[in-house]
């Protein structure tokens, strides 16, 4: 994910491009770049790090007569956020200059045909590639309209571009394919962007692009053409009212109700160059070297460690290899004593988590190899690791984990099916089954996550005077207990405790009480009957019943909360944010502080 914007207009261009990216820094903050033309040149300043850092570059130069540009904020998910990979990027001429947010998918084959014709390379990027096919296209079609038209119809992926030419220093073309982005039009001036807070200090008239649309515009005009046969598409200039803050949030209240909204996007891109879906194949070629580990040890905290808790069902069911999961703030001390056959496997949304990468030091210190699961490109878990798989979830805001532990279990059920297939412990049919349904996974959550907001908004109603809950659950539902438990103490302050449905018998079942309500999983699985007489001893003390359940099946609950049944493993990727937005309607009633809960930082790089 990250943050695109091009100007065309009156004004000084780069200035405008900043403040732009500044707005769209949510999407994206690792490294930044703007291109525009200025006294016939076309010059391109990037710099690593947060936007200040390309600020501090642009504060030496003169850059206030351009009044046309693009600009880009980055969120690497390929390749180290350094300057050679920031955006935007110059084909071999130096006169073609390219932002893109996505990944073009072919661009090693794209590479390798373009460097038979001569072309060179300074970066490790698909854009960069991109950008030399338009060159190449530039040299055949002669027009830079129909260049942009050849090279994406010889793409494949995801796309939201903006490029510049410097013998056409007021026109700007945009291009987008799965990949957001919009347009502004103001008076005598322009705008492409990803996001409309880019451009909404200057006008709230909104183009919405769509898949396939290419766009040609300059200060006082903007054409969109269809990308493939550039004939041109009719388009309805939108009104928006929302206010610059609502608009970064999607519209949404809060950040962590768009994360939690942005689910099916996430499972999607954690697919992404990892699923051949013809051949029902997962492949990891990042931990391809390793081999399938003999035994495994998962170190994490918090949402992480639920997250690598789900997988330890999953992995010795389908992969058979043993797992240990631990909280790394416990493997730490307690010296543990590690099989030297073994891996470990470091679960971090930020890459930062102090505890964490102790436990990472640890394990390399008794000679153990670690693979990284992090969200964050080059961040320490990344560059500590010896072998790093991102969860490609895009940055998260909110305080509270929810996107990104949908892609730590997304990653976690792929190295199942991964190692499961290498080792010939997971039969062909049912791998190829999962990735099938995998597939179809985003489009069911898309359609389910608006009705599973609605019953979260009634059943937090009914429940809000309670000071505690009780979240059950058995197997993979056990995480999935723990997790449901800590975003409702986290961000609504209730107190809450996540069981194994069988445990609760063994102490916890003494606080229950008409007042204490039981959230639990009753999924339709092998064990739902030892769930539902769980639920029995519940009711027999009083307490009142939410279950996740599927269709037809009666937990003879008070509340059942009916999800639809999916494949296996996948059930979870429904129960996970069902949990999510009980609790988040429940602090949102409450009117607490939901994307910054007291006391809590998003990444806790001390002890
Ligand atoms: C809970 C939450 C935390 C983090 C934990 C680990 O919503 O966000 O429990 O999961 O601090 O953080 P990472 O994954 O960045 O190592």
């Amino acid at each position: 994910m990250c943050g695109i914007i091009g100007y065309s207009g009156h004004r000084p261009a780069v200035p405008l491009i900043v403040e732009g990216l500044r707005r769209l820094e949510y999407r994206g903050y690792d490294s930044a770049g703007v291109g525009f033309v200025q006294a016939g040149e076309l010059s391109v300043i990037r710099a690593p790090g947060k936007l200040g850092e390309l600020e501090k570059k642009l504060a030496r130069q003169n850059v206030f007569q351009a009044t046309a540009g693009i600009g880009h904020t980055r969120w690497a998910t390929h390749g180290v956020p350094n300057e050679a990979n920031a955006h935007p990027h110059r084909d071999n001429s130096g006169k073609i200059a390219l932002i893109h947010n996505g990944i073009i998918e072919n661009y090693l084959e794209l590479k390798k045909e373009l460097a038979a014709k001569g072309y060179t390379f300074s970066s490790q990027t698909d854009t960069e590639v991109l950008a030399n096919l338009i060159s190449e296209g530039l040299k055949e079609k002669g027009d830079l309209t129909k260049a942009l038209s050849w090279a994406l119809s010889r793409a494949d992926g995801a796309w939201a571009i903006a490029v510049i030419h410097q013998d056409m220093p007021g026109v700007i073309h945009a291009a987008r394919r799965s990949s957001p982005l919009v347009m502004g039009i103001g008076t005598g001036e322009n705008f492409v962007a990803s996001d409309i807070p880019a451009f909404l200090p200057y006008t709230r008239e909104v183009v919405f692009l769509d898949d396939g649309d290419l766009v040609r515009i300059d200060a006082d005009s903007w054409e969109v053409f269809d990308a493939a046969t550039l004939a041109p598409r009719e388009k309805k200039v939108q009104h928006i009212a929302w206010d610059v803050q609502s608009a970064q949030k999607g519209g949404h209240k809060h950040f962590m109700i768009k994360e939690i909204f942005e689910q099916p996007k996430v499972i999607a891109d954690c697919l992404v160059g990892r699923v051949d879906h013809e051949a029902n194949l997962v492949d990891l070629p990042e931990i391809e070297a390793l081999g399938v580990p003999e035994r495994l040890h998962i170190v994490a905290c918090g949402t992480s460690f639920h997250a690598g808790l789900w997988g330890m069902y999953l992995l010795e069911k389908w992969a058979k290899i043993p797992v240990q999961v631990e909280i790394a703030s416990e493997f730490r001390y307690r010296g543990p004593i590690l099989d030297k056959k073994g891996v470990v496997l470091a679960i971090s949304q930020s890459g930062e988590t102090a505890d964490t990468l102790a436990g990472i030091r640890l394990a390399k210190e008794q000679g153990l190899p670690v693979i990284g699961l992090c969200n964050v490109v080059g961040s320490s878990v990344a560059r500590e690791s010896d072998y790093v798989m991102y969860t490609q979830a895009g940055p998260e805001i909110s305080v509270a984990s929810t996107k990104a532990m949908c892609s730590q279990l997304t990653s976690m059920l792929l190295l199942a099916l991964y190692w499961g297939r290498r080792s010939g412990a997971l039969d062909q049919d049912t791998a190829a089954r999962c990735v099938r349904e995998l597939a179809m996974l985003p489009q069911l959550l898309e359609k389910e996550l608006p009705g599973m907001r609605e019953q979260a908004q009634r059943l937090s109603r009914l429940h809000a005077e309670a000071t505690s809950f009780l979240y059950l659950g058995r197997d993979a539902c056990y995480p999935l207990a723990l997790e449901g438990a800590l975003k409702l103490k986290e961000i609504s302050y209730i107190h809450a405790e996540g069981y194994a449905a069988g445990e609760m018998k063994h102490g916890p079942i003494a606080l229950i009480d008409p007042k204490f309500p039981t959230f639990a999983m009753a999924l339709d699985d092998e064990l739902f009957p030892k769930v539902k007489s769980n639920l029995v001893e519940v009711q027999a003390r009083g307490g009142t019943i939410i279950a996740l359940v599927n269709p037809g099946l009666d937990a003879g609950v008070d509340h059942s909360w009916v999800l639809p049944k999916a494949f296996g493993p996948l059930n979870s990727f429904l129960a996970l944010p069902a949990l999510q937005l009980f609790a988040y309607e429940m602090a949102d009633y409450l009117g607490k502080d939901v994307d910054q809960p007291r006391n809590l930082a998003k990444s806790v790089t001390v002890e």
